[in-house]
């Protein structure tokens, strides 16, 4: 291994700068991944937008990002699996780097059938999807509906509940123009909000009964609609907030129908619990990652030299799907 590599930063400007940095060492229960490929995510945004000196922000500097897909090249104490050499893809801070420190918890095996490409982009939707289905409480033959729907992470999130087993996923956009892409990801209704109310659309496709599991990615008056468009004793998660935090709500709506609401944020999830979120996902999932059924959609793809096109077009909020770089 080389003594040093490139990183990219945050905290110098509007967009990443390179850095030359040590290749970091693992330490016990760590691994250390030769990154061949990073993906952009949401918070990657925010973190460039609240560090950026030249326009009020902290000027603190950080290694940035959280997704990637490598080689493992080197383990510390206590670390059984992965072996030196596997092909893994995971989450840790500061992963836009061609070495990654990462917790052996927090990465999966990459199946045979996967390039790096692709998996650099999975593991925060599936981890973040499969997660929120698990706090539901889903089971096979149960109906979903999921907000925001064509959002990367989301988009994930109807794959995954296909591969699972739903009897009926309901899938939301703002753009009539994206129900096809809804339908490939297995999707059996759009509704397509600003042009139908989602709460009658929603007991419209379901008998007037509502769904079992809500995934709202969304947030703002979209979750407050969801609760009256969820059976009674289901479970609506609030993952992403796209349109606002704040929301007003029914609490007849919540009360009458006795439902379960909470929400998920596994980027503050301590390291233990992450790690078993890691492995259930990875025991449930890995199969459909390998034969298809569970596929991250694939924006752009763009490399270190290009970050600063890569970091506009996430903040363009125009991506259909995730922004990939090749990491040199
Ligand atoms: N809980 C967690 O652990 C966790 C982890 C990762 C991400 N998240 C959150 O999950 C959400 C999705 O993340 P992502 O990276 O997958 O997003 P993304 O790919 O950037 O989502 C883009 C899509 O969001 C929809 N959208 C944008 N603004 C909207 C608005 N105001 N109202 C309704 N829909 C809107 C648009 O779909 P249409 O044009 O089709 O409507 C757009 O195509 C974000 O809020 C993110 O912060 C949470």
């Amino acid at each position: 291994m080389p003594a040093t590599m490139t990183a990219l930063f945050g905290g110098t400007g509007p967009d990443w700068t390179p850095r030359q940095v040590s290749v970091p060492e693992p330490g016990p229960g760590q691994v250390v991944v030769r990154a061949r490929a990073v993906a952009l995510n949401n918070a990657d945004a925010s973190m460039l937008a609240a560090a950026d000196p030249t326009s009020g922000g902290t000027g603190k500097e950080y290694q940035a990002g959280y997704e990637f897909a490598g080689e493992v090249t080197a383990v510390g104490n206590g670390v059984q699996a992965p072996a030196v050499g596997s092909r893994v893809m995971g989450t840790t801070p500061g992963s836009f780097a061609q070495y990654v420190l990462a917790d052996h918890r927090h990465i999966l095996p990459v199946p045979d059938e996967l390039g790096y490409k692709q998996a650099c982009a999975l593991p925060t939707g599936m981890l973040t999807e499969h997660g929120a289905l698990t706090v539901a409480g889903f089971r096979a033959g149960q109906s979903v509906l999921v907000t925001g729907a064509t959002s990367s992470i989301a988009l994930i999130g109807v794959q995954i509940a296909r591969a699972l087993g739903a009897s009926q996923i309901i899938a939301t956009t703002r753009s009539a123009t994206k129900d096809g892409l809804l339908e490939q990801a297995g999707a059996d209704t759009v509704v397509v909000t600003g042009e139908q109310d989602l709460t009658q659309a929603v007991l419209a496709a379901t008998g007037g009964e509502g769904v079992d599991v809500v995934l709202d990615h969304v947030g703002g008056q979209t979750f407050a609609a969801c609760l009256p468009a969820t059976r009674t004793d289901g479970a609506v998660i609030n993952i992403g907030r796209l349109d606002r935090a704040a929301s007003t709500i029914d609490l007849d709506a919540l009360s009458y129908r006795h439902l379960r609401v909470r929400g998920v944020s596994f980027g503050f999830t301590r390291p233990a619990e992450l790690g078993a979120v890691i492995a259930t996902a990875g025991q449930a999932l890995l199969p459909a990652v390998a034969d298809g059924r569970v596929r991250p959609l694939i924006d752009t793809t763009l490399s270190f030299d290009t970050a600063a096109e890569a970091a506009e077009r996430l903040r363009s909020h125009e991506a259909h799907g995730k922004i990939i770089l090749t990491v040199p």
